[in-house]
């Protein structure tokens, strides 16, 4: 039988075609649940990248080959609009790569810093190794409010947790408590979500991060982007919307497994396969740095 996501016909009347999502795994599930809430006419094609997640210890040059192939194939796909539901892809890849495409592309690292500097004068950005190292929230939100004090802490042990179900561990507190109270002892006042993974993680920090530390989730605000830059291009969907459409790399029982808790029906999850990842050295980030 031939894969219904990959023999999807071709069509382009603006009020069926739908909106790609993209992440290495089950983080843009975040961004998701919130076009569910936001965007309730729009359909949606999600993909994880989950034969290859992580991207966050990656190099720069992985994630772009990455996303690149993961958009040429939506294109393939005819979707109206992508969302870079991921972090890294954004902050490493998405200047690189969005010219290449006659669509258009939202990514979460702009909307997420400018929602923090609306709300916050001294930041936390807990993101992956790469995304830190990019410094790309660090700059954004500076951009936006230059008297901002932003301390970034890479957290490369959440999304092997969070994709293997293991939120609930207490080593998964455990090790929270240890990437989160560096930024605790700088009297932080807003805390960035800076990967799509980590909104999963809401019940354990909030087991010990004050209830005066604000909680910033970026797919809130890359979504009322996106909603705005539907209206613009007079592209959004007037009619109810078709079941997501969920398409993996890696094991699709897997990610069904992990995904349904968050979603409202368990997911029909397919498998495509992309080209297998070039292997290259983990990116040097030192140990567990404050920056
Ligand atoms: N959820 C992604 C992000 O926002 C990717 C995490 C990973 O694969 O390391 O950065």
């Amino acid at each position: 039988m031939q894969d219904r996501f990959t023999s999807t016909p071709q069509i382009h009347s603006a009020d069926i075609v739908r909106i790609g999502v993209f992440d290495s795994g089950v983080g843009g599930l975040t961004v998701l649940q919130e076009i569910y809430r936001q965007l309730p006419n729009e359909s949606v094609l999600y993909f994880g990248d989950t034969a290859r997640v992580p991207y966050g210890t990656r190099s720069a040059a992985e994630i772009i080959q990455f996303t690149r192939q993961t958009l040429d194939w939506m294109v393939s796909q005819g979707v109206k609009m992508a969302i870079v539901a991921c972090n890294t892809s954004s902050a490493l890849a998405l200047e690189t790569v969005r010219a290449e495409y006659d669509l258009p592309i939202l990514g979460v690292i702009l909307p997420g810093a400018r929602a923090a500097a609306l709300q916050g004068r001294r930041i936390g950005v807990i993101a992956t190794p790469a995304t830190v190292k990019s410094n790309a929230y660090l700059h954004a939100i500076q951009e936006a409010n230059p008297t901002a004090q932003v301390w970034q802490v890479a957290c490369p042990e959440f999304v092997p947790l969070i994709e293997t179900n293991r939120i609930n561990d207490p080593q998964t507190l455990a090790i929270a408590q240890e990437y989160i109270q560096p930024l605790l002892d700088q009297s932080i006042d807003t805390l960035i979500y800076g990967c799509t993974h980590y909104p999963h993680l809401e019940p354990v920090l909030r087991q010990f991060v004050p209830m005066s530390v604000k909680f910033i989730n970026p797919a809130v605000a890359v979504v009322a982007a996106a909603a705005k830059e539907l209206n613009v291009l007079g592209i959004q969907s007037h009619h109810p919307a078709s079941p997501t459409q969920f398409v993996v790399s890696g094991n699709p029982s897997q990610f069904t497994q992990v995904a349904t808790q968050w979603l409202p029906a368990v997911p029909l999850v397919h498998q495509i396969a992309l080209p297998t990842a070039v292997v290259s050295k983990p990116i040097d980030i030192g140990q567990n740095p404050v920056t």
